[in-house]
């Protein structure tokens, strides 16, 4: 008798562009665009990505607990669901969400390779991780992976989703939107996987990188509008949800004055 074939990269990933030590990429970026991208860099960002979302016993918990509760108290109430976390960096939001939710099919994109990496040693390979850290007053830790089944990552650009037509029933991003380049493109994107009804959370500190994208989202209603004129149902806005980012050893942090809320699609 023939086995069922087990999906290799999640039963929603199509065949991948590539595969890079295991891991599916749905974009493959030039030498160019390896090279300007600052979260490819892995002593800079990945270090303090891992110590902010893997290393809880530094700060005496985690960090971005706040953000994780956002999140948490806006899942929608599903036996079964595949839920993706785009900007997923290190993975802990969504592999939070995994853990919580052993029956739904969970998804961690990113566009940085290193991310990706690090999120797939610690959540699927169950490496364990040993960021330097010493640069910011921290000791030496040895972060124990863990191996969750239903959570599956790769590399994919917000704008270009490996994902077919309304397959989720759930999208979730933090601290990504003022990063990419065409917003209304993107949540264009976003409608087209979502199931009718699928559920969108955003938490972003609109801390826009252009002058341009200050123009066009700046304040937040310029943002929440179009969606509201695409059908889309808001659910809530909490604006601000202050979140702080410890920074070192020392306490010295960053207070992110977020925007968060929850739409969900036209049905
Ligand atoms: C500021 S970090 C936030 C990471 C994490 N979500 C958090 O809340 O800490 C932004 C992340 O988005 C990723 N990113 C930037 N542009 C992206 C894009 N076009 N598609 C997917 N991920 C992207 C970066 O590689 C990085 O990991």
């Amino acid at each position: 008798m023939a086995l069922p074939s087990v999906p290799r990269f999640g039963s929603l990933f199509p065949d991948p562009l590539n595969v890079r030590r295991g891991i599916p990429l749905y974009y493959l970026k030039s030498e160019e665009e390896n090279r300007r991208d600052v979260y490819e860099r892995y002593d800079e960002l990945v270090a303090r990505q891992t110590a902010l979302h893997l290393a809880d016993e530094l700060h005496g918990g985690y960090p971005l607990r706040k953000v994780s509760d956002y999140i948490r108290q806006w899942l929608p109430d599903l036996a079964d669901a595949a839920a993706v976390d785009i900007g997923c960096s290190v993975g802990r939001q969504i592999a939070d969400i995994a853990g919580g939710h052993p029956n739904w099919d969970c998804y961690g994109l990113d566009f940085s390779y290193q991310m990706v990496r690090q999120a797939q040693d610690y959540w699927k390979e169950g490496k364990t991780l040993n960021p330097n850290l010493l640069r910011f007053g921290y000791p030496t830790v040895a972060l124990q992976g863990q191996v969750l089944p239903n959570l599956h990552f790769a590399l994919a650009d917000a704008k270009t989703l490996p994902f077919p037509d309304r397959s989720l029933d759930l999208i979730v991003n933090t601290f990504l939107i003022d990063r990419l380049p065409d917003l209304s493109a993107t949540f264009a994107e976003w409608l087209r996987v979502l199931k009718p009804g699928g559920r969108l959370i955003t938490i972003s500190p609109l801390n826009f990188l252009q002058l341009d994208h200050w123009r066009q989202h700046y304040p937040p209603m310029k943002i929440i509008d179009p969606l509201l004129r695409d059908g889309w149902d808001l659910l809530d806005l909490t604006d601000p949800l202050m979140i702080h980012e410890p920074m070192d050893a020392r306490g010295n942090e960053v207070v992110w004055k977020t925007l968060a809320f929850v739409v969900e699609s036209p049905c």
